[in-house]
């Protein structure tokens, strides 16, 4: 078994997989993780047998080893860099947990202190960039405005832009802090562009949570009443959403990271990739389809048995890896209810969640596809609650999961096997044919209709 934070290969050479293709045999050797997880390594495949494999949506495939995060979906269990996020939830605040994502451990006083005045140093974005809110649209979905931002930082700070093969730490470094104070800025001025309210700018006398939700909702006419149980059940949240290893937005950071582009680039695709409604964007989803219950006057009863029928998805239920309950959602759904208690919110909403989970975790069609509510089918009622936009939603998202962006983007620069990654594919099209007379203009038809 190797500690947490060590880097490379694991095979000792023990174990290994032996493949027969075409009458030749291959051994291939085996990885062990630190939790006993096993992968085939597959590298020298090719060379060896002439065949790749073939894995639609990586349900099968690793794409690395990492220290960051474990995950066993089987067993419900979510720890962060060893840390079960049950206790991180518990105990500790966001930022701390995004210091030990990106630097591997728990901060202690002094670094906790020299982090917090880094983000605090770091929060403001440059002038020029705050009138880029106002050329959107109306009506531009903040996730947009979001992965626009966030790749434009690379213009104002273009110290990691030249694509070295090795940035210096330094520059690294100081690109995740401006980007974790940033990200927030940019995400509570999006939201007052969208309501046509004055920017409100970041306050140092603030922790991270509390200056966000100032910035979000304190106006010139009427300063905003910061309630620690708001800031609390923030705090929860975006802990929750820190990190979740090989994800579909996670996997897009470490691919495009793989071109050598800077850290900006790589969290701005992260942002388009979390914004699918299949993965971050389902907790927009879920309330629309709250709503859609509501307005349209069925039974919930009914509802799920449509869905049934016609294979539509129940937004906020089912995951690739968890086929249990997700660890998270059982904290928020808990955290739901304490928040909507103390803010003493009587959300419709919430009764009709809670009927159809009880529904959803009883029916055959969803047990017998391990179908469980994730992360996104309670959150989105806390951050309602709290008065956030369902537009929002996966803006908040995007925030809590930066930390993980970045500390895999890092993690996957760092690794001594760091190469593009580029996949293959089974070609299935047509054969090499000939383009036959008539199919393309020729040459005087064209140069005649460019005379006219
Ligand atoms: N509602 C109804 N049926 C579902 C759902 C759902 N939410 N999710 C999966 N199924 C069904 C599929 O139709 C399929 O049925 P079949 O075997 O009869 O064809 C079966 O369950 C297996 O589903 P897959 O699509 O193969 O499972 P996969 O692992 O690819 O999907 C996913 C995972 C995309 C998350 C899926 O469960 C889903 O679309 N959920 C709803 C959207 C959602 O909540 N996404 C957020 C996930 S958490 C996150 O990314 C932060």
């Amino acid at each position: 078994m190797r500690t947490n934070g060590q880097k490379g290969p694991v095979n000792l050479g023990l174990e290994t997989a032996r493949l027969t293709f075409r009458g030749q045999s291959v051994d291939l050797p085996v990885t062990v993780g630190s939790e006993n997880e096993a992968a085939i390594d597959i590298s020298k495949l090719r060379k060896a047998t002439g065949a790749i494999t073939l894995d639609y949506g990586y349900l099968n495939t690793g794409s690395c080893e990492s220290a960051v995060t474990y995950l066993d979906g089987e067993n419900g269990i979510l720890r962060y860099r060893g840390y079960p996020v049950e206790e991180l939830a518990a105990k500790s605040r966001f930022v701390e947990v995004a210091y030990l994502l990106i630097n591997g451990h728990m901060p202690n006083a002094k670094e906790r202190g020299e982090w917090s005045a880094l983000l605090n140093q770091h929060s403001m974005i440059h002038e020029d960039m705050r009138r880029f809110f106002y050329q959107y649209p109306e009506h531009a979905h903040p996730m947009a405005i979001l992965s626009a931002m966030v790749v434009s930082l690379s213009t104002f700070y273009p110290e990691l832009s030249q694509h070295r093969p090795n940035e210096p730490e330094e520059a690294i470094t100081i690109a995740a802090k401006r980007l974790m104070s940033k990200l927030r800025t940019i995400a509570a001025f999006s939201y007052k562009k969208s309501i046509g309210e004055p920017f409100v700018y970041p306050r140092s006398d603030l922790k991270y949570c509390a200056n966000f939700l100032n910035m979000m909702f304190s106006s010139p006419v009427c300063p905003y009443e910061i309630k620690p149980e708001v800031v609390s059940a923030l705090n929860v949240l975006l802990i929750l959403h820190a990190d979740h290893e090989q994800n579909c937005s996670t996997s897009a950071v470490r691919l495009v990271g793989s071109a050598r582009v800077n850290l900006y680039a790589s969290v701005s695709a992260g942002i388009c990739a979390l914004w699918g409604p299949l993965h971050g964007g389902a907790n927009q989803m879920v309330i629309e389809m709250l709503e859609d219950i509501i307005a349209s006057g069925q039974s919930v009863k009914a509802y799920v048995d449509r869905i049934k029928t016609t294979k539509e998805l129940l937004y906020g239920f089912g995951h690739r890896v968890y086929k249990t309950y997700d660890p998270r959602a059982k904290i928020i759904k808990a955290a739901c209810h304490r928040v909507l208690k103390v803010l003493g919110v009587n959300d419709r909403m919430l009764d009709i969640a809670l009927e159809l989970e009880d529904i959803g975790m009883k029916d055959e069609y969803f047990l017998s596809r391990n179908l469980y509510p994730n992360v996104d089918f309670y959150s989105g009622l806390i951050y309602r609650a709290i008065g956030i936009p369902k537009e929002m939603f996966t803006v908040m998202f995007a925030l809590g999961r930066l930390p993980g962006w970045i500390a895999q983007w890092k993690e996957a620069r760092e690794d001594t096997r760091f190469k593009l990654q580029r996949p293959r594919q089974i070609y299935v099209g047509p054969h090499k044919r000939r383009l036959l007379p008539g199919q393309v203009a020729s040459e005087t038809s064209k140069t005649s209709r460019t005379k006219k």
